[in-house]
């Protein structure tokens, strides 16, 4: 299948347009991820979106290095996970990812989160770590001066960001020496931040959307009743009918309409097949996209509620929906 590509300006480098998510949750193994990793290279993906903090990269590691393929012909993101923000450990977690993976680069590190906040895995929705903190810029500029190091040591050959806001971001491209050339973020048709989006975009930065198909199987403190099923939306079904496929497929064309990469995530051969078909063939019609604008209802799934810190409100001061950082004077520097 001729899987269509995007161009990174300041590299020249090309991605493919559609990758492979590795988020295992609670229900999939890592032996399991590692096996639909490896049915997706055999149906032609090239693109693989993996994360330290999913716990899998050793078995997806394996499947990499056994498959025949170039490894000029693959794109392999990784990402630094929470705990190991600031001066020294961006490295060594890059490092460890390499080692993992089996990989002397990757194509693309971002830095997972925008603050050093973590929790214990399966963690309840209410809790708050001891140690989180907002997100202060000074902090994030040590991190990403280790981002920029990794470039200039030749271990990653792009970085970026990832749950950042309009805010934060532009704070980071005044300050950074090497721009972020993607961000990932949550993006799928009943949750377009086509604010934000074009911001993104209008920076030359590439957006990667995740749980572009409405991640139907995310983890229990991801659900919160009233969430949109981006799968069930009258819209999305009813294009579906007219172009005979799955309403899944329709969450991927209305993204790559967007010029945004998805990284659905399935276990199952068939799915991954047709969602990689939707990439290739009989894309959205103008008017199609325009009246998608209709299922947007602002669901965000991954509202990040086990990162807050002690003084935060809620959800909402992850997000910096006024514009502003919620930082309060006692972590000012
Ligand atoms: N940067 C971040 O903070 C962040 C956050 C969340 C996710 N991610 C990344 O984004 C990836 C994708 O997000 P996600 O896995 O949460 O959600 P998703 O890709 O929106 O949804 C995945 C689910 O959809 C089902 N599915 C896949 N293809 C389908 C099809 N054609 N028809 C019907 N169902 C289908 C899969 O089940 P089956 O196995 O049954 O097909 C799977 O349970 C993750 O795996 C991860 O790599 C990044």
């Amino acid at each position: 299948m001729d899987v269509p590509t995007m161009s990174i300006k300041a590299t020249g480098a090309k991605i493919p347009a559609i990758g492979v998510g590795t988020f295992g949750s609670d229900h999939v193994s890592n032996e399991e991820m590692a096996q639909s990793v490896h049915t997706a290279l055999r149906l032609g993906y090239r693109n693989i979106d993996c994360a330290s903090v999913y716990g899998n990269e050793k078995e997806i590691g394996k499947v990499l290095n056994d498959f025949p393929v170039n490894r000029e012909e693959l794109w392999i993101t990784s990402k630094l996970w929470n705990d190991m923000h600031g001066k020294g450990k961006v490295l060594a977690s890059c490092r460890q990812s390499l080692k993992d993976l089996g990989l002397e680069y990757l194509d693309l590190y971002l830095v997972h989160w925008p603050f050093p906040n973590f929790h214990p895995p399966k963690c309840d929705v209410t809790s708050r770590s001891e140690n989180a903190r907002p997100y202060i810029h000074e902090e994030f500029m040590e991190t990403w001066r280790e981002m920029e190091e990794l470039v200039d040591l030749g271990l990653v050959r792009h970085i970026g960001t990832s749950n950042m806001t309009k805010a934060k971001l532009t704070l980071l491209l005044q300050d950074c020496r090497i721009r972020p050339s993607f961000q990932e973020m949550e993006l799928h048709p009943c949750f377009q931040q086509q604010e934000f989006l074009s911001y993104v975009k209008g920076e030359g930065i590439i957006p990667i959307g995740f749980c572009p198909l409405g991640s139907p199987n995310r983890p229990e403190r991801d659900m919160t009743e009233g969430d949109a099923v981006d799968m069930e939306h009258p819209i999305v079904v009813e294009i579906a009918k007219a172009h005979h496929c799955h309403p899944a497929n329709i969450c991927l064309k209305w993204a790559q309409a967007n010029g945004i990469i998805p990284i659905p995530q399935s276990t199952k051969e068939k799915n991954l097949l047709s969602n990689l078909e939707s990439i290739c063939s009989d894309p959205l019609s103008n008017e199609e996209v325009e009246r998608l604008k209709g299922a947007d209802c602002n669901s965000r799934l991954v509202k990040g509620q086990v990162f807050l810190w002690k003084e935060a409100k809620d959800w909402t001061d992850l997000w910096d929906l006024d514009g502003t950082i919620p930082c309060p004077e006692s972590y000012k520097q």
